[in-house]
């Protein structure tokens, strides 16, 4: 079993939608019985709640289905999953901070070090326009696809 975890900071736009994208790639290659797939927020500001509609709405329109609700990362997470995906780098600074060894640090990585089109962040989309949440999906499922290939062939 592969066990991901794609982490943002409130876990209501971009950690919701990269799972989602990841889980429909796994589905596809009826992969889904090898796979752990969960995402959160390093804050708890919107702990238990749906994904925020824009970023739904957005994520429906690519066929993407986002049903999750939302949990803040903890130090059992960083333990328990293999790989913990952040998407920015204060995502990243904040999971390291919850690991309590390198074999723990190892496992945090960034979503965009497996964009074909380039490293960095994933854009907060959250106090922006539409445009914002669309970069957001297309970055996803690009960069899951690559994900995917990556954890398959390890
Ligand atoms: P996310 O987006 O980290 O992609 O879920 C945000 C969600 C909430 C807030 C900021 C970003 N917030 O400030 O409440």
């Amino acid at each position: 079993m592969k066990k991901v975890m794609f982490v943002c900071l409130g876990n209501i736009c971009r950690s919701p939608l990269a799972h989602a994208a990841f889980d429909r790639i796994v589905q596809r290659e009826a992969a889904s019985p090898r796979y752990s797939i969960d995402s959160s927020g390093t804050t708890a500001y919107h702990a238990g709640e749906r994904a925020d509609p824009r970023m739904r709405t957005v994520a429906a329109s690519h066929d993407i289905e986002i049903n999750h609700r939302a949990q803040q990362l903890t130090r059992g997470h960083i333990e328990e999953f293999d790989l913990i995906v952040c998407m920015d780098a204060e995502n990243k600074k904040n999971a390291l901070a919850l690991a309590k060894n390198s074999e723990q640090k190892e496992k945090i990585v960034m979503l965009r070090d497996f964009d074909p089109k380039g490293r960095g962040d994933v854009p907060d989309p959250y106090y922006g326009g539409e445009n914002g949440f669309v970069e957001v999906v297309q970055i996803a499922i690009r960069s899951c696809e690559v994900l995917y290939k990556h954890l398959e062939e390890k």
